[in-house]
């Protein structure tokens, strides 16, 4: 039993519809394990420009702060386009994570047998065992060799889990243009404690998975990359248990879509977490399926008893768990999708799972986060699917089980109400970035 303080940010476009599916459901967790969750709703993004005329008005920052946790829908849109970029919806979204100090920015990328028909990949690259050759005429580090094991994620297909450092890099460096306006800059600056810190939750993330990190950078050509694999293979002799490997950004690129199945934990930087994140994502079914958490510096309040790293997996402690207390922000990686924007079409399980996430991090809640992530196969083991997961399986065109956002959001409030065992009663198949 708690009392749980939530900051929300509805925001933009598919924002607020794909949010309102997220309360639900985390009212539905309140009444069946008895928590009570409070939601201060705070305007960020092109909301606030409307109102007050700015992106993150002031007050917003200190009123997220106060809260457990901020859940954030999207920000930004075609409306908002033309404002100069300080004055931008996204504008909120990067002062946001740097003022809440959230540098690392978890994407888990699973695919689940249920969605296997929408992953846009061939079976054959879905298989097992990685290509042969598949780095050649590359100089660059080579994939793995063994086919990952340890999950039923990765026994085919694959269970990955991007970490992408939030809060420093290009998109927080210099930047401007000459006088004239045809010349234009911006810079990436990263320091030795910037990456360290995020290379380590990566790290950590991977003692509970299946203890691989990729770290991904561009080394033969930045020297921020180079800074990076630097402090990697510093930092990697504390994690000796963890297979680590590097690879170019345009390998990674390839290799995402050639044999995702070798990756278990990529750690990278703000810009290339981005772009690999959406890629991931794909191969998921869609974009609107994926989650994600910001964390930061753990409070110190512990909420569990952190259990030694007994190889089990997963074993949800340690640093980037919820046994201690820390503060997050959770948001799904989609944007607001203008195009589809109050049709009732979004998909409202990213969300629904960056509430999971929020559980789980947050809170400490990690039966809670199972019950809701139990909840969502179980809607899509009954074959609900939103025109995005539904568009490469043969169902978008019959039109036959292609729901809208209200129906599949009402309809995991309902999974999770009839459940009675939700988290225990989960195959081990997996939406939690513990693998
Ligand atoms: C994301 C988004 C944001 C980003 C945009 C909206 C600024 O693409 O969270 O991945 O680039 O970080
Ligand atoms: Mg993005």
């Amino acid at each position: 039993m708690g009392e749980y303080r939530i900051a929300l940010i509805p925001g933009d476009g598919i924002g607020p519809e794909v949010a309102a599916p997220a309360i639900d459901v985390l009212n539905a967790v309140g009444k069946k394990f008895g928590h009570g969750f409070t939601f201060t709703a705070l305007a960020a993004g092109g909301a606030a420009i409307d109102r007050y005329g700015e992106p993150l008005p002031s007050g917003v920052l200190e009123a997220a702060k106060d809260c457990g946790a901020l859940l954030l829908g999207a920000v930004g849109g075609p409306k908002w386009d033309t404002l100069p970029g300080d004055k931008r919806p996204e504008r909120a979204l990067l002062a946001l994570r740097k003022g809440l100090g959230v540098f690392a920015n978890l994407r888990p990328a699973a695919l689940l047998p249920q969605l296997r028909d929408a992953c846009p990949l061939k079976e054959a690259v879905l298989a097992p065992a990685p290509p042969v050759n598949s780095t050649a005429g590359r100089a660059n580090s080579p994939p793995a060799k063994d086919p990952p094991q340890g999950t039923a994620g990765a026994a085919a297909g694959f269970d990955l889990l991007i970490v992408r450092e939030l809060t420093g890099g290009l998109y927080f460096g210099d930047r401007g243009r000459s006088a004239g306006g045809d010349s234009a800059f911006d810079t990436e600056r990263y320091s030795r404690r910037e990456i360290e810190r995020v290379l380590r939750v990566g790290f950590e993330a991977a003692l509970r998975r299946r203890r691989k990190v990729t770290v991904v950078d561009k080394a033969n050509v930045l020297e921020t990359s180079r800074l990076w694999r630097e402090v990697a293979q510093d930092t990697m002799k504390d994690y000796p248990g963890v297979a680590t490997d590097f690879l170019y950004v345009d390998n990674a690129a390839m290799q995402l879509i050639s044999c995702p199945g070798q990756f278990d934990v990529i750690i990278t930087s703000n810009l290339f977490g981005d772009i690999l994140s959406d890629e991931a994502s794909v191969l998921t079914g869609s974009i609107g399926m994926l989650p994600s958490a910001s964390l930061g510096a753990p409070s110190g309040k512990s909420t569990a008893v952190p259990a030694e790293d007994s190889g089990a997996l997963p074993a949800d402690t340690g640093m980037i768990s919820g046994a201690t207390e820390r503060f997050g922000m959770y948001e799904p990686i989609h944007g607001s999708a203008p195009d589809i924007a109050g049709k009732d079409m979004a998909n409202p399980l990213g969300m629904i799972l960056s509430a999971a996430m929020m559980l789980r991090y947050s809170f400490g809640l990690e039966g809670e986060a199972l019950a809701v992530e139990g909840a969502v196969r179980a809607v899509l083991d009954r074959g609900l699917r939103t025109p995005d997961i539904a568009r490469w399986s043969g169902r978008a065109g019959q039109n036959r089980g292609a729901v809208g956002t209200r129906e599949m959001g009402a309809a995991v409030v309902k999974a999770l109400e009839e459940d009675a065992d939700a988290a225990g009663s989960s195959a081990p198949q997996t939406l939690s970035p513990h693998g």
